[in-house]
């Protein structure tokens, strides 16, 4: 567990690069745009997946020296696992076109990103804005947890409890979202490796800005050259992975809630959540 205090005012956070390298550094030159420090954002975990880069997006986020929290793909790369232990069923359209990326990226990656991928954090705790929150991949329990919007409530709120946390920030899904359960958030960043199966090639980020009065949590789409990880995705021998960085459509929905099954296709439009509580005043009282 690694823990951190932030103690500016903004925090962006993004997840599943999946070798997308086109996408992470149109990202990190949005980080930069904006002003944000390196240790002003966060990574869900899940460098390296479907698409063409992985050796590269995984460098150039190693490169960017952000905190990251360790994806399954991490996980199993680093032990030389026999698959991305992603959770799909056996046999799924999904598990089987699993193996082609997963193959592509274990033939390539070489023992010191293995082994700087088996020192990452599988959770890290922050401090920020006066309230505490706790990244993980899957969920609290599991790195391959997939939980969606449509996953029950209770189970978020029993595990949001457990953790002791103001603010649970899962990734491992690709779906952005956000939801209040009592006083507390369920938050998810969404990927920026694939397109969020909204029907856009847009993929998303999440932004945490600390105000007065509030904390806001805000959505962003994060239009980049997907023309060329198309390219670099088809040359890789991922047709059916680069087809969807065109389309804004996943290749299989296997994973998929019959709920999320329903949104295929439909545009999600940037959001924006509004955590009431002065940030200053909940961080002068966990101070004294
Ligand atoms: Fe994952």
């Amino acid at each position: 567990m690694q823990k951190l205090t932030i103690n500016e005012s903004r925090l962006l956070v993004f997840g599943g690069p999946y070798g997308n390298l086109a996408a992470t550094r149109q990202l990190r030159e949005r980080a930069r745009f904006l002003g944000l420090a390196p240790s002003q954002v966060i990574c869900s975990g899940d460098l390296v997946a479907y698409c063409g880069d992985p050796v590269e997006t995984l460098e150039l986020v190693r490169d960017w020296g952000i905190p990251v929290v360790m994806g399954n793909c991490e996980e199993s790369l680093a032990n030389d696992e026999a698959d991305c232990g992603c959770g799909f069923a056996p046999n799924s359209h999904c598990s089987l076109l699993a193996v082609t990326w997963y193959r592509y990226a274990a033939a390539r990656i070489n023992l010191d990103h293995r082994r700087w991928m088996a020192a990452l954090p599988r959770a890290i705790d922050v401090e920020f804005a006066g309230r505490s929150l706790r990244f993980v991949h899957g969920s609290l329990d599991s790195i391959n947890q997939f939980v969606f919007p449509s996953t029950p409530r209770e189970e978020k709120q029993a595990q949001l409890e457990r953790a002791g946390v103001d603010i649970l920030v899962g990734g491992h899904s690709g779906i952005p979202f956000g939801q209040r359960i009592g006083d507390r958030w369920w938050l998810n960043a969404g990927v920026i490796g694939m397109p969020a199966n909204d029907g856009g090639q847009h993929v998303w980020y999440m932004l945490l800005e600390a105000r007065d009065d509030a904390l806001e949590v805000s959505w962003h789409r994060l239009e980049y050259d997907y023309e060329a990880s198309y390219r670099s995705t088809l040359a890789a021998g991922m047709a059916e992975y680069a087809q969807a960085l065109r389309d804004g459509l996943w290749p299989s929905m296997d994973i998929l809630p019959q709920a999320e099954r329903r949104q295929r296709g439909q545009a999600l439009e940037p959001a924006m959540l509004t955590m009431p509580g002065s940030c200053a005043r909940r961080a002068l009282e966990s101070a004294v």
